[in-house]
This record gives structure tokens, sequence and C-alpha cells, in this order.
């Protein structure tokens, strides 16, 4: 093998550090935007300064000294320095040392870990249950009657309490989690399998285990979106699993609600020709809530994949990877397994056999979905 040389290992090293500096970076947990994640932050600075000044800076300099000082040179004689072992003072020394630093970091962390896994309680704590799918997050509004996917909407300078639960097959533990209290999680479509939710400027990161109900507290201090990303390897599209936090005004949070327990407008032309399309084709894994089929009647659609009674509301689907445009829809119900590597939505032009005529009236009745 060819030799790197030095140089290049230098600017892989540069380019390694240099990506910490991306000034659009959205998922940071160094620049918290609530309660929750800043006292996370306010544990990891102390943490960290301690650990870089007296400890890597003190003995790494100490190492790099005596290195040079004590170097082979012409003239010196060979031979084994004096020795030290047994040494009853300096052994005791470096024995407490340590423990008193790690005492030191101990006692804050863990006081701060019991801190966060407290249950809010009051009158403004918002519930929200959260389910990880083979590759997207559902998010339930406990008693609202609202579920969405890919992005999650919240009030500002509330508590949110999230339960997480893992949907999906080839799991047989203990009782069924919580999530189930508002709907039956589904539990036929992708395998149930470890997640982690994690918005980085919010809270800190929570994994998503079958069979469990784990619990998070997130909370914002300014409306805006805030990113997030499931951070524990699920499967093939794993990296693709994406999510988006809105942060709103109370008013405005309490305006999404009520639009989001609506139904959806009955579409016309060529619109309505795609209800019909979604109500025979697409109803097996989705719902959308007021869909009615050709003689008026209504359709109820499975609660396998994303509700999508208001897509159009979400900025991002299938995992937040795509933004929610025309020319991305039509890509999507064409051939949506090109586009998302091991998605479980079949491609329609392939396995549904569906023509591009009817994928066009698919997603001119998806555009309906405001
Ligand atoms: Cu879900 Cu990784």
């Amino acid at each position: 093998m060819r030799r790197i040389p030095r140089l290049a290992w230098g600017g892989i090293a540069l380019a390694v550090v240099a990506v910490a500096c991306e000034p659009n970076a959205t998922q940071s947990s160094l620049n918290p935007q609530g309660p929750t994640a800043e006292k996370i932050d306010r544990l990891f600075e102390p943490v960290f300064w301690f650990a870089v000044v007296p400890i890597f800076i003190l003995v790494e300099g100490l190492l790099i000294w005596f290195s040079l000082k004590y170097r082979r040179r012409k003239g010196r004689p060979a031979g084994v320095p004096p020795q030290i072992h047994g040494n009853t003072r300096l052994e005791i020394a470096w024995t407490i040392l340590p423990a008193v630093i790690l005492a030191g970091v101990a006692v804050p962390t863990v006081a701060t870990i019991w801190d966060l896994a407290s249950k809010p309680t009051g009158p403004n704590v918002l519930n929200v249950d959260v389910l990880g799918h083979q590759w997207w997050w559902e998010f339930r509004y406990a008693g609202q009657k609202v579920d969405t996917a890919n992005v999650m909407h919240i009030p500002v300078d509330t508590p949110v309490f999230v339960r997480l639960c893992a949907a999906g097959s080839g799991f047989s533990g203990p009782s069924p989690n919580e999530c189930q209290s508002d709907l039956p999680v589904p539990s036929t479509l992708g395998g149930a399998v470890i997640h982690s939710f994690w918005v980085p400027e919010l809270a800190g990161k929570q994994d998503v285990v079958p069979g469990r109900t784990n619990t998070l507290l997130i909370q914002a201090d300014h409306p805006g979106t805030y990113s997030g990303q499931c951070a524990e390897y699920c499967g093939l599209s794993h990296a693709y699993m994406r999510f988006k936090v809105v942060a709103q005004t109370q008013s405005d949070f309490e305006q999404w609600v009520r639009d989001q327990q609506s139904d959806a407008a009955q579409p016309t032309s060529l619109a309505s020709q795609g209800a019909g399309i979604f109500a025979q084709t697409c109803t097996r894994c989705h719902a959308i809530n007021g869909l009615k089929d050709a003689q008026g009647n209504p359709v109820q659609g499975a609660i396998e994949a994303p509700n999508l009674t208001h897509l159009m509301s979400r900025q991002c689907f299938a995992g937040c990877i795509f933004r929610t445009t025309h020319e991305n829809l039509v890509a999507w119900v064409s051939n949506a397994p090109e586009r998302k590597p091991g998605s479980l939505m079949p491609s329609g032009l392939y396995d549904l056999g569906l023509s591009k005529q009817d994928v066009q009236a698919v997603v001119a009745y998806l555009e309906t979905l405001k």
C-alpha cells in the first residue's frame, strides 16, 4: 500500500475539525433552546473545561515535557532512572485525587439525571405520544384526537411530556406499551426495533425500546423550528429518519390543533379522481379522516403508515427527508423505494399498477389535504 503523505493526514484532520464549525448546523446540543437542554449544557460545560484545562493540558503537557527533557542524547549515559515503585505517599495521592475528581463530576450528573427524569406536574403540561416506526416518527396528542407524522408542534414555554414507544412487528415482549391508550399501535408493517428520539436543541437523547415506554421532557423558550433525528441504528433508512419540532405561541398552537382536528376537505375534479384511487389503493396503510368512496360512504384507512389528513400542513414528509412539494410527491408516489432505501411504501407505478395519470390524480388529491 502506498503511504499516505503527512500533509494529507493533516488535511483530513483539519477537515474533520472544520466540520464542527458549520455555521448552519441545526443540531447542536451546544445551542440549548429550552430549560431541559440548558440543564444538560450547564452540566456539560464545567465538566468539559475541567477535562480540558487541568487534566488534558496538564497531563499531556507533562508527558511532552518529560519526553523532550529526558530524550536520548549523545553523551548522556544510558540506564534506568530512579524507581518510585512502592512509594506509599504517591500511591495514596494518585488514588484519592481521581476519586475526588470523579465524585465532583458524578454528584451534579446524578442530580441532573434525577431532575430531568421527574414527571412534570401542573395544568399546562402537554402530553404527546411519540411512536418510532421504520422509518418515520408518529406524533399523537393524547386526548386531542391529533395524529400526525414527521413534524411535531409544541407551544413555547410549556413542558411537553413525551412517551416514547416503538411500533412494528416481530416483537413479543411484555404488556403492550402505554402509547396504545389512544389508538392501537400498528404491529404488522416494519419491525419493532430500537430507535432513539433526539432534538439536540431542546432535550437529551432517549431510546425508544420495543415493549417499554420511555419518557422525555422537552420544552422550547422561543418559537422556531428545531431539527431532530433518530440516533440509534434501526435499519436501512435509519439516516433518513428525521423530524422537525415546530414551537409556536400558545394561540398559534391552539389554532394548529383545531386545524388538525378537522376532517379533510372534499375534493373536486382531478383530485376527486385521485381520492377514489386513494380509497381503493392506499387505505390499506394510510388513513385520511373524512375520506369517502365514490358512493359517499366513509372509508376507514389503516394506521400502519402516516395519517395524511393534513399532509400539506407538514413542511416535510417520508421521515422528513423531502420538502412537501409537488415534484417530490409525484416522485414519491411513483416509486418510493427508489427514493428511500427499504421504504415500506410500495412503488405506485411498479408495485401498485398505477399509471402516470393515476399518480398525478393521487397527488392532486394529496395537495388538497391542507
Ligand atoms: Cu430509527 Cu434509527
